[in-house]
C-alpha cells in the first residue's frame, strides 16, 4: 500500500495570500514521515510547480478573466495538471493525497479519481457548499464553484474543455455545512444533493451523521470513496489558518471521528486537505498556524489508519 502525495502550492482560486505555502507546510511538518509510520510507502517527488503556466498567462497579457469568473485560465491549466497527476497515481494503485492550495483544486482531484474510478463517490467535508456556477457567484472566486464544475451544471467555460462531468448529485454528499450562499442552496435542492449541516450533525451527533453520509452514496459499502477535506469545515478555534472560516463548525473529535469513519470502511481511494494558509490569521500568530498544519497533518492520519491496525484500507 502506497500513498502518492500531490503537493499543490496553489492559490489561484481566490484572493488571499499564502494558502500556496499550505503544502509546504504540511510536508514540512513531517506528514511523510508519519505516513511511513503508519506503516504505508510513501511517493513524494517534490511539490508541483505551476509557476510555469502563471509566467507563460502573465506573458499572453490577456486579462484571465470570464465575466466576474477570476483567473479561469489559470485554475483549468493547474486541475488539468493535478488532474492527470491524481488519476496516474490512482491507476497505479496508489491512494493520491492531494496537498493544498485552495479548493479549486478539487475539479483536478476529484476528476482524477473518478477517471480512474468511474464508480466511486465523493464526500465533501466543509463549510460551504463550493457549488457556485458561473452564473450564480457572486465572488467570482473558484474556489467556490469546483462542484457545479464536476457536476456540469451551469454554462461551460471553454478553457475546462477538458473536463468532462465525472460526478452525478446521488454520488456525492456534504458534511458539515454551514455558510451556504442563496443561489447555492437553490442548485443544492434543484439536484437533490443530500448535505449534512452543522444543524444535523447537532442534532443526530457525528456517529450517526457519517453513518447517513455512507448509506446515501455508498449503501453496499462497496464503492471507492473520495474524500476532500476543507478545513475550514473545523471550527475556526480549531483550525483558525484558513481563508474563509466561519464560526460554529466540526469540533476536533468530530472531524477525525469522519476521517476515521472513512478510514474503517477500507474503501478510501483519495484524500484531499485544503485550504490551509499559514499567513492566517496574521503573520505574527505562530500558534495558530501551528495548530492548524498540526490538525491537517492529523486529519490526514486519521484517515490512513491512525488509530487501528484494521482500517488501513484493503487498495
Ligand atoms: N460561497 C463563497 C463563494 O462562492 C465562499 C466559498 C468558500 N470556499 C472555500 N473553498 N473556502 O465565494
Ligand atoms: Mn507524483
Ligand atoms: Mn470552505
Ligand atoms: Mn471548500
Amino acid at each position: 500500500k502506497t500513498v502518492g502525495i500531490v503537493g499543490c502550492p496553489f492559490r489561484g482560486g481566490q484572493l488571499r495570500a499564502g494558502v500556496d505555502q499550505g503544502p509546504i507546510y504540511l510536508v514540512q511538518a513531517g506528514l511523510a514521515e508519519q505516513i511511513e509510520d503508519l506503516g504505508w510507502k510513501v511517493k513524494f517527488d517534490g511539490h508541483h510547480l505551476f509557476e510555469g503556466v502563471e509566467r507563460e498567462l502573465a506573458l499572453s497579457r490577456d486579462e484571465d478573466v470570464h465575466g466576474i469568473v477570476k483567473n479561469p485560465k489559470l485554475v483549468s491549466r493547474v486541475c488539468q495538471a493535478v488532474s492527470k497527476s491524481v488519476e496516474e497515481h490512482a491507476k497505479k494503485g496508489e491512494l493520491p493525497l492531494t496537498l493544498g492550495g485552495d479548493h479549486s483544486l478539487a475539479v483536478g482531484t476529484v476528476s482524477g479519481i473518478f477517471s480512474a474510478y468511474p464508480d466511486a463517490c465523493l464526500i465533501w467535508c466543509d463549510a460551504h457548499a463550493d457549488i457556485n456556477t458561473v452564473e450564480s457567484t457572486e465572488s467570482g472566486n473558484m474556489h467556490g464553484m469546483p462542484v457545479s464544475f464536476l457536476l456540469g451544471i451551469g454554462s461551460k467555460l471553454p478553457m475546462f474543455d477538458w473536463l468532462r462531468p465525472v460526478l452525478k448529485p446521488e454520488r456525492m454528499v456534504y458534511i458539515g455545512l454551514r455558510d451556504v450562499d442563496k443561489a447555492e442552496k437553490t442548485i443544492l435542492k434543484d439536484h437533490g444533493i443530500k448535505a449534512f449541516s452543522m444543524h444535523e450533525v447537532d442534532k443526530y451527533g457525528i456517529g450517526k451523521v457519517v453513518e447517513m453520509a455512507l448509506d446515501h452514496v455508498n449503501p453496499q459499502r462497496n464503492l471507492p470513496i473520495h474524500l476532500s477535506f476543507d478545513v475550514d469545515a473545523l471550527d475556526p478555534s480549531v483550525a483558525p489558518s484558513t481563508g474563509t472560516p466561519v464560526r460554529g463548525g466540526l469540533t476536533f473529535r468530530e472531524g477525525h471521528y469522519i476521517c476515521e469513519a472513512i478510514c474503517e470502511t477500507g474503501l478510501l481511494v483519495g484524500l484531499d486537505i485544503m485550504e490551509v494558509n499559514p499567513s492566517l490569521p496574521n503573520i505574527h500568530d505562530k500558534m495558530s498556524v501551528e495548530q492548524t498544519v498540526a490538525i491537517g497533518c492529523s486529519l490526514t492520519r486519521a484517515s490512513l489508519g491512525r488509530n487501528t491496525l484494521s482500517c488501513s484500507g484493503s487498495r
